[in-house]
């Protein structure tokens, strides 16, 4: 067999395909009574973006968030996560899918209590197919990028809230994931720590990662690039959208 030579002079790669592509999605949990809590939707997500979700308690955004996640299959439409039709997919291969390409972040944490810091990421590596061998210095190294080299051995008791949150991040990104899906990620914490969790959201758009973020902070929906918001299951993208150059609408 010949090895494929170097792509001609001149080639360029496709673009790759939207990170989320939703046609006519949506949500009703069966019931009884059966509950619309997202109405079919279309929302495209492209690779770097950064899309902020508001809108009222109950008014379907962790739904959304769920689907976009894996976590529940959608009751109408097609949803493509990086080109891939994820309804054709079975379920351990969605949960292949979750991670290798998605990661989670939620207002309450969600660590191990009785494991240190280092361990909680390293375990975010252990059904990916990541080498043993390598776990504990990727976790490591994610540790470090968010601050916390020097709490490796720290168990969550022992951690202030925004720290906690901060080893979450680092959970939910030491897989490399395509997709960051944030739920109410600050909503535990003060404004002065919940801007040093906001600070390094900013930090990994800016190194490419595409984000989406619930909140029901308008300062935190401001600093996404773009907002949709959902109520009462309809989901909108909302018409005025945040300026690059950092005004914030
Ligand atoms: N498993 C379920 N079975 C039935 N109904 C559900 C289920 N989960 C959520 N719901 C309903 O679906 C609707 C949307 O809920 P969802 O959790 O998406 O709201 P939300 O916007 O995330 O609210 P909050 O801001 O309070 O977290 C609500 O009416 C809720 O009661
Ligand atoms: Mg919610």
């Amino acid at each position: 067999m010949t090895e494929p030579g170097p792509a001609p002079e001149g080639a360029t790669a496709p673009p790759p395909p939207p990170v989320i592509e939703f046609h006519g999605v949506g949500l009703t949990y069966p019931g009884p009574p059966p509950v619309p809590a997202l109405l079919p939707c279309d929302l495209t997500v492209l690779t770097g973006d950064y899309v902020t979700v508001v809108g009222p308690s109950g008014s379907g955004k962790s739904t959304f968030l769920n689907i976009a996640g894996l976590l529940d299959r959608p009751t109408s439409g097609r949803y493509l996560l990086d080109g891939v039709d994820t309804g054709a997919v079975g379920d351990a291969g969605r949960t292949a899918l979750r991670g290798r390409r998605i990661g989670f972040v939620f207002q309450s944490f969600h660590l191990l209590p009785h494991r240190s810091a280092l361990e909680n990421v390293t375990l975010a590596l252990l059904y990916n197919g990541t080498p043993r061998g390598q776990r504990l210095a990727l976790a490591r190294e994610a540790l470090e990028r968010v601050g916390l080299g020097h709490r490796l051995d720290a168990v969550p008791s022992r951690l202030s809230g925004g720290e906690r949150q901060r080893v979450a991040i680092a959970r939910a990104v030491v897989a490399r994931p395509s997709l960051l899906l944030c739920d109410e990620p600050t909503g535990n914490l003060d404004t002065v720590t919940a801007e040093s969790v906001l600070s390094l959201l900013d930090q990994l758009h800016g190194e490419g990662m595409t984000l989406l973020v619930i909140t029901h902070d308008r300062e935190v929906a401001a600093r996404g690039r773009r907002t949709v918001t959902i109520r009462d299951g309809v989901l909108r993208e909302r018409e005025q959208q945040h300026e690059e150059s950092g005004v914030r609408t």
